[in-house]
């Protein structure tokens, strides 16, 4: 890919993730505890302010989050499913922000091209939060150390392990556990290792919050005494014809109970979901009390309308 984390966001987006920088993230997670602890208090925080989401590809998790987040706080939401034609075909991504901005006050985009989201952005005078993009999903992995820290009572020095496909949830793991100070270890197989410039843009943030961040080949020396252990599908949405080559390629990191064997007593399984069960995780694994993939899932909303909160009031 070779694609450097963007720089075009103005602060009030959220394109890469890179534009919460440690401070912003503590911040973000005091409110989320808040937002989770006395939803009460937000009932109207957001009354008449509305959001669009483009999606163009499918979810569950980030649609949900989004539209029960928002009107969970007064507001409300308009789904645009672009599923079936990408953004910029029936007209320009110039004119879809354009129009958009004068009804709505963020758009929240899932889309294939990074750069349709970096256009949106560059037309619209609203914030514009990626919901997801062949790069990055920030929002998961907002939520994904929200959740360690829930768990644990602190990210400083928690290792994190990710195994398999160094894809746009790795990116997102990396650039996070960098600005929280935890340490990232990614397994992958040759090939599929996270972008060059992403590693380096979390490599540069870590050497200031004294995280560590290492790219290894084996599951097994990433996963060894790690109190987090994330995996995610071998062949992302827009990927489906490479599926049955990836298993073969993937096998040996599937996170089965064998694996998880290798992690700190008090390690902890998580998922961004969707997940293939019996591919990249067992049932087992799924199941375990040590899996806290619906912990992760709840707390997509309670981030996310965090993260609501911080970019439009
Ligand atoms: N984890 C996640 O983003 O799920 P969806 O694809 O269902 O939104
Ligand atoms: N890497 C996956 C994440 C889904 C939430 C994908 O892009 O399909």
């Amino acid at each position: 890919m070779g694609t450097a984390p963007e720089k075009l966001a103005t602060a009030a987006d959220l394109l890469t993730g890179t534009e919460f920088n440690a401070a912003r993230v503590r911040e973000l997670f005091r409110l989320t505890a808040d937002v989770k602890a006395r939803p009460d208090r937000y009932r109207t925080a957001l009354a008449g302010r509305y959001l669009a989401l483009i999606f163009e590809k499918p979810s569950l998790r980030t649609r949900v989050t989004f539209e029960v987040g928002i009107q969970s706080m007064g507001g409300g939401s308009i789904f645009l499913d672009h599923t079936g034609t990408r953004l910029g075909q029936r007209e320009s991504i110039k004119d879809v922000a354009k129009n958009l901005e004068r009804w709505v006050q963020a758009i929240v985009a899932r889309v294939f091209e990074q750069k349709a989201l970096e256009e949106l952005a560059a037309h619209a005078s609203i914030p514009v939060i990626n919901a997801l993009s062949e790069l990055y999903h920030p929002c998961q992995a907002l939520a994904d150390f929200f959740t360690l820290e829930e768990r644990f009572g602190n990210l400083q020095g928690l290792t994190l392990a990710y195994v398999g496909d160094g894809n746009n949830v790795c990116h997102s793991l990396l650039l996070a556990g960098a600005r929280v100070g935890a340490n990232v270890r990614v397994a992958t197989p040759a090939g599929h290792e996270p972008d060059a410039a992403i590693v380096a843009e979390a490599l540069r943030v870590a050497r200031e919050t004294c995280a560590k961040i290492e790219i290894l080949r084996a599951a097994e020396e990433a996963v060894a005494g790690a109190q987090a252990v994330y995996t995610d599908v071998w062949a992302s949405m827009g990927q489906e014809q490479e599926a049955a080559q990836r298993e073969k390629l993937f096998a040996p990191y599937q996170v089965n109970e064998a694996l998880m064997a290798q992690a700190a007593p008090e390690g902890v399984f998580l998922h961004c979901l969707p997940a293939h069960r019996g591919l990249e995780v067992t049932d087992a694994v799924m199941d375990a009390p040590s899996s806290v993939v619906y912990d992760q899932a709840e707390n997509r909303l309670h981030v996310q309308k965090a993260i609501l909160l911080t970019l439009l009031v």
